[in-house]
C-alpha cells in the first residue's frame, strides 16, 4: 500500500496526461478548467486504494478513478448552476466564468467523457462498473431533485434529509470504493461490503460539508460561505435547530427561509446564532461522528489486515477534521 498523498500525486499526474484541449475551445477549455482547479481527489484516492486493498496494482483502477473525479466534477458544474455558487474551490465557477449554456453542454460532455472511460476495461470489469456507474448516476440525479424540491418544503424531515444526502453524495463514495474491488476482482461480499463503508462515511462527509458551508472560514473554505443559508437549504443544522429551539426562534427561522433577501449578511448571521445557540451546530458534530463509527464498524467484517483498516480509519477521520 502507498500513502494517502502518494496516491493522490498517482493520480493528479494520470489526470493530468488525460485533459487535453481540444475544438471547440468553448466545450473543452471548462472542462480543462473546473479539473485543474484542484479539490481534495478524494474519491479517486479511494478507488486506487481499494483496489490494492484487494490486492491488485493501483495502475489498474487508474481509469475507474479518473472516471469518478470527472463525473463528480460534472456534478459540481450542474450543482454550482443549480446551488447560483459563484466560486468553487477558491476560483470563480464555469457558469460565472462563461455562462450557464456553457456549463449545461461542458457538463453534459464530461458526463459521456467519464462513462467512456470504462471501455479500457475487458467486457467482465466494463460491464460491472458500467452497471455500478448508471445505477449511482441516476441516485445522484434523484438526490440533487430532492435537494432543490427541500428549499420550497417546510415539512422536510430529518429522515427524508438523509436520504437525500445518501443519493446526492454518499452513494458515489461507496461506488468509488466499490469500482476498486470490482477492478481487484473481490467477491461480492467484500464489494458490498466496502460500499457500505463508503456509504456511511459519505453521509459523514454531507454533514460536514453542510456545516462547514456555515461555518467554515472563508478565507480557506473555497465556496461561499453562507451559501446554503442563502438557498434555504433544509440541511441537519437548519432541521435540528428548529427541533431544538424555543417558539420565537422557530419562527424566525422559518421566515427567514422563507424568503429572497435585500440582505443576505443579517440573514446569514442571525440564523449561525440560532444553529450554534440553539445546539444544532454540537448534534451535527455528534451526527457526523455516528455516521464516521457506523463506516468503521463496518470494517469489522472484512478479512483485510490490521495495517490495510488502519488506512481506511486514519482516512475517515482525516476527513472528520477537515476545513475544506
Ligand atoms: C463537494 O465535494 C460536493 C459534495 C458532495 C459535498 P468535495 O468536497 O469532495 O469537492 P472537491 O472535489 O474536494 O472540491
Ligand atoms: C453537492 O452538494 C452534491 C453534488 C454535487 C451531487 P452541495 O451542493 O452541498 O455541494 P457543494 O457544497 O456545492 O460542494
Ligand atoms: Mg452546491
Ligand atoms: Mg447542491
Ligand atoms: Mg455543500
Amino acid at each position: 500500500m502507498l500513502s494517502i498523498e502518494k496516491y493522490q500525486e498517482e493520480f493528479v499526474a494520470y489526470l493530468e496526461k488525460y485533459s487535453t484541449l481540444k475544438e471547440p475551445n468553448n466545450l473543452y477549455a471548462p472542462i480543462q478548467y473546473i479539473l485543474g482547479l484542484g479539490g481534495k481527489r478524494l474519491r479517486p484516492v479511494l478507488t486506487l486504494m481499494t483496489a490494492e486493498i484487494f490486492n491488485s496494482d493501483y495502475r489498474k483502477a487508474l481509469d475507474a478513478a479518473l472516471s469518478i473525479e470527472v463525473f463528480h466534477n460534472f456534478s459540481l458544474v450542474h450543482d454550482d448552476i443549480m446551488d447560483d455558487a459563484p466560486l468553487r474551490r477558491g476560483q470563480e465557477t464555469v457558469h460565472e466564468k462563461w455562462d450557464i449554456n456553457t456549463g449545461i453542454l461542458s457538463g453534459d460532455a464530461m458526463l459521456i467523457m467519464a462513462y467512456q472511460l470504462f471501455e479500457n476495461y475487458e467486457t467482465n470489469t466494463f460491464q460491472s462498473l458500467a452497471k455500478l456507474f448508471s445505477k449511482t448516476a441516476i441516485e445522484v440525479c434523484e438526490g440533487q431533485q430532492y435537494d432543490v424540491d427541500f428549499e420550497t418544503r417546510n415539512d422536510v424531515t430529518v429522515l427524508e434529509y438523509l436520504k437525500m444526502i445518501e443519493y446526492k453524495t454518499a452513494v458515489l463514495v461507496g461506488a468509488a470504493m466499490k469500482m476498486g474491488a470490482i477492478v481487484a476482482n473481490a467477491s461480492n461480499n467484500d464489494q458490498n461490503s466496502i460500499y457500505e463503508f463508503g456509504r456511511n462515511l459519505g453521509i459523514a462527509f454531507q454533514l460536514q460539508d453542510d456545516y462547514l458551508d456555515a461555518f467554515g472560514d472563508p478565507k480557506t473554505f473555497g465556496k461561499q460561505v453562507g451559501g446554503d443559508i442563502i438557498e434555504n437549504k433544509k440541511t441537519y443544522l437548519y432541521l435540528k435547530a428548529l427541533e431544538f429551539s424555543n417558539e420565537e426562534n422557530q419562527l424566525k427561522l422559518k421566515e427567514l427561509f422563507n424568503s429572497v433577501l435585500e440582505d443576505n449578511d443579517a440573514k446569514i448571521s442571525t440564523v449561525k446564532q440560532i444553529f450554534n445557540g440553539s445546539g444544532a451546530s454540537g448534534a451535527t458534530q455528534e451526527e457526523i461522528k455516528n455516521y464516521t463509527n457506523k463506516a468503521f464498524m463496518v470494517l469489522e467484517s472484512l478479512d483485510i489486515s490490521e495495517e490495510k483498516k488502519t488506512l481506511l480509519r486514519d482516512f475517515g477521520n482525516a476527513l472528520m477534521n477537515r476545513n475544506v
